[in-house]
């Protein structure tokens, strides 16, 4: 067992929110901080469309690094690529504690963080100093809960993260600030694109190819399904969808007693739905678009899961809350030892094995 293994152990006896925010401390401060590990050259992967080339396929998702404070030391631990936010313009204070909730017996979390963050400002002075070499970061943007005009919210994002992010993804799926979602109806998303891509095509000229996801919500069904897919293909500078974010379903197979809390669901319960939602936007997009596949995954089975259903890379977070993050290691050595059995040389080879 590592010293973070143990760590993982003692700091999950704290209540779920001082775990975080202890855990981001000890980060920011090197108290913990592994050796970076070169990554075997069958795991890395191409996301096309985006033209990002990924060490790894497996991805730190966002709401663990909400303020652009520990991306290097979650890329050192080996992540392919880490996704901070979501920020959003103005700073935010989220909603009342308790707001994170830890269900044990079920591997799983419900959070009603509402968007607490530093805000644009700060995340953007943070993301600046980021150093080239350091790996690929995302930058996810969201908007204020007491916005007038949500979407002029993420067209200053966008413009905000533009020149320091790797990639930009549009957050329309949190269930915890009210009405968001609405952003996935179909008039809604295409007025929502259409402002965002004339922001996008006038950053362009400044700073060449830059490119976005739109992040979707698991709890859609097949017409939405096909309404975003085909909003989403009209959008020439749109790179790709990650599918997906918490849900608002609860699963009758929840047994821990924090399973009635309002908020997102994420983590084991979450796997089977996201996966499902994933494979039917792959078969709505095909390969016209990148897929980023999150929601349950633990293991390297889970990874190739995801891969099965569509995916070219995936993201996880709430499996780090029970395995601690020595789990990207583990998924990596998984997945390479894997490729070694079936003799596969890429991960899209060991997914068709
Ligand atoms: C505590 C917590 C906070 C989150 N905050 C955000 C967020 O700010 N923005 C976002 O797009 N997703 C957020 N998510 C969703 C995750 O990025 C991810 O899509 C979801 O949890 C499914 O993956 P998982 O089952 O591996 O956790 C959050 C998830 C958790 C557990």
């Amino acid at each position: 067992m590592s010293l973070f293994d143990i760590a993982t152990r003692l700091v999950r006896t704290l209540p779920a929110e001082s775990a975080h925010l202890f855990t981001i401390d000890a980060l920011k401060w090197n108290l913990a901080r592994p050796r970076p590990q070169l990554d075997d050259p069958r795991l890395a992967v191409t996301l096309r469309r985006a033209g990002l080339r990924l060490p790894n396929p497996v991805g730190l998702a966002a709401g663990f690094d909400k303020n652009a404070d520990v991306f290097e030391q979650m890329l050192a631990f080996g992540f392919g690529f880490v996704e901070c936010g979501t920020v959003t313009p103005r700073p935010q204070v989220g909603n009342p504690r308790p707001r994170l909730f830890r269900l044990s017996e079920d591997g799983a979390v419900i959070n009603r963080m509402g968007f607490n963050n530093l805000g644009l400002g700060m995340f953007v002075r943070r993301l600046s100093a980021m150093p080239r070499a350091t790996g690929i970061v995302g930058a996810n943007i969201g908007a204020n809960k007491d916005s007038a005009d949500r979407i002029a919210d993420y067209v200053a994002g966008v413009k905000g993260v533009w020149p320091y992010s790797s990639y930009i993804t549009i957050n329309i799926s949190s269930p915890n600030t009210p009405g968001l979602r609405g952003l996935q109806d179909r008039g809604a998303l295409e007025e929502l694109l259409g402002r965002i891509g004339v922001a996008a095509r006038e950053m362009d000229a400044a700073v060449k190819g830059r490119p976005l996801f739109l992040k979707v919500a698991p709890d859609l069904d097949d017409v939405a399904v096909r309404d975003i897919a085909e909003v989403a293909l009209a959008q020439d500078w749109l790179s790709g969808l990650i599918v997906s974010n918490t849900t608002i379903a609860r699963p009758d197979s929840l047994q821990s007693k924090h399973k009635g809390e309002t908020g997102g669901l994420s983590g084991a319960p979450l796997m089977d739905s996201s996966t499902r939602v994933l494979a039917h936007f792959h078969a709505a997009i095909g390969d016209r678009l990148d897929l980023i596949g999150a929601g349950g995954i633990a293991s390297a089975d889970d990874v190739i899961a995801k891969l099965r259903a569509g995916a070219q890379a995936v993201q996880l977070y709430s499996a780090l809350v029970f395995e601690g993050p020595m789990l990207v290691q583990r998924i990596k050595a998984d997945l390479v030892a894997r490729m070694d059995a079936v003799g596969a040389t890429s991960v899209s080879d060991l997914a068709k094995a």
